[in-house]
């Protein structure tokens, strides 16, 4: 099969399309035919991209976390899925992932992909949108009538999260470059804080929830909002150090799961038109290259998408 590869550690320039031996399944495994493939920013930076569980290399690596396919064959005994059934999900950080024609992947972890998207929609939604699910119900309890403040707001989690915390009935506070406003409106936010000319930690206070898809001064400054009892909840960044000078509030770091019915639960918000993805840019895997570079330039909006195959 063709596939992106990485063969050391790095950036955009290690990104090569080229001929890889087809994915092997392991027990519990379907193999699935990848239409398309969702990206990240920074996802050539984290270490799960070029090792395995134990910390060891697994050069080449093939990166690409969630995907759009339809599964192609299944290892003995599976069952919850059907060769032919169209499917999305979150794959494994620590195996090779869905920049590829095909994928070995846990068959526990894939839903069925929401009727009213198309494949490239489909792949954007699995990681961005189960983080922010997790983030926001899971970690931050965020109930009817509490005010959350989401940082990044026009980004692949930002973007979920404004959705979703206005379905839960939440007031939705956002920062976002102005550029992004409108969008992060459009969404449902009820604010939106221009990160670029404004200080949200002088127009916000007596939050309940603050979700951190930043980190650094971003995180720092976030402690400063929330009310007592209030909760931090980071993605990005460093594992969180809790404050001891803000008694009285919580801090949270997790790292996203594979949950399937989550991500089931995501695909009915988006079929009855409550959630929506947005694509900033589809790009044909053999030029993966400039997907990765296109992701690093500040302004976009939404998901940068690699179209597989029809
Ligand atoms: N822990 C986990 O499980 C997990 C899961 C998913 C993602 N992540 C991490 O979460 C982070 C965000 O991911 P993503 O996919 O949402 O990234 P993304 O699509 O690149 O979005 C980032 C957004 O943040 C905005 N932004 C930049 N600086 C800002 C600031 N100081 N204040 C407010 N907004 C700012 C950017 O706007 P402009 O471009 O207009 O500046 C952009 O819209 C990444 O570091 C990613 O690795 C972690």
């Amino acid at each position: 099969m063709k596939a992106i590869l990485l063969h050391a550690a790095g950036g955009p320039e290690q990104v090569v399309f080229e001929e890889t031996p087809d994915p092997v399944l392991l027990p519990g495994d379907a193999l699935v035919r990848v239409l398309a493939s969702g990206t990240t920013r920074n996802e050539l930076d984290w270490e799960p991209t070029y090792t395995d569980q134990k910390g060891n290399s697994r050069l080449p690596s093939i990166p690409g976390h969630e995907l759009c396919g339809v599964v192609e064959k299944l290892s003995p005994g599976v069952n919850g899925v059907a060769v032919g059934d169209e499917v999305y999900a979150l794959t494994s950080f620590f195996r090779n992932g869905t920049a590829a024609e095909y994928i070995a992947v846990e068959a526990g972890v894939l839903a069925p992909k929401p009727k009213t998207l198309d494949a490239v929609e489909a792949a954007s939604v699995p990681l961005s949108a189960l983080t922010a699910w997790q983030a926001l119900f899971d970690h931050g309890n965020l109930a009817a009538g509490q005010k959350v403040l989401i940082h990044g707001a026009a980004g692949g989690v930002g973007l979920f999260a404004v959705q979703l915390a206005r379905w839960k009935g939440a007031h939705v506070i956002a920062t976002a470059s102005s550029s992004s406003t409108t969008l992060v409106k459009s969404l449902g936010a009820h604010e939106v804080i221009d990160y670029k000319t404004q200080r949200f930690e002088a127009l916000v206070k007596d939050a309940d929830l603050v979700l951190d898809t930043i980190g650094g001064g971003t995180r720092q400054q976030s402690w400063k909002v929330l009310k007592r009892g209030g909760i931090l909840v980071s993605v990005a960044g460093e594992p969180i150090e809790q404050p001891d000078a803000l008694p009285g509030v919580k801090g949270v770091f997790f790292i996203v799961t594979a949950q399937r019915l989550q991500l089931i639960e995501i695909g009915k918000l988006i079929d009855q038109g409550i959630v929506k993805p947005v694509i900033a840019t589809v790009v044909p895997i053999e030029q993966a290259r400039q997907a990765f570079e296109l992701g690093y330039q500040p302004g976009k909006q939404g998901k940068i998408v690699l179209h597989v195959q029809d």
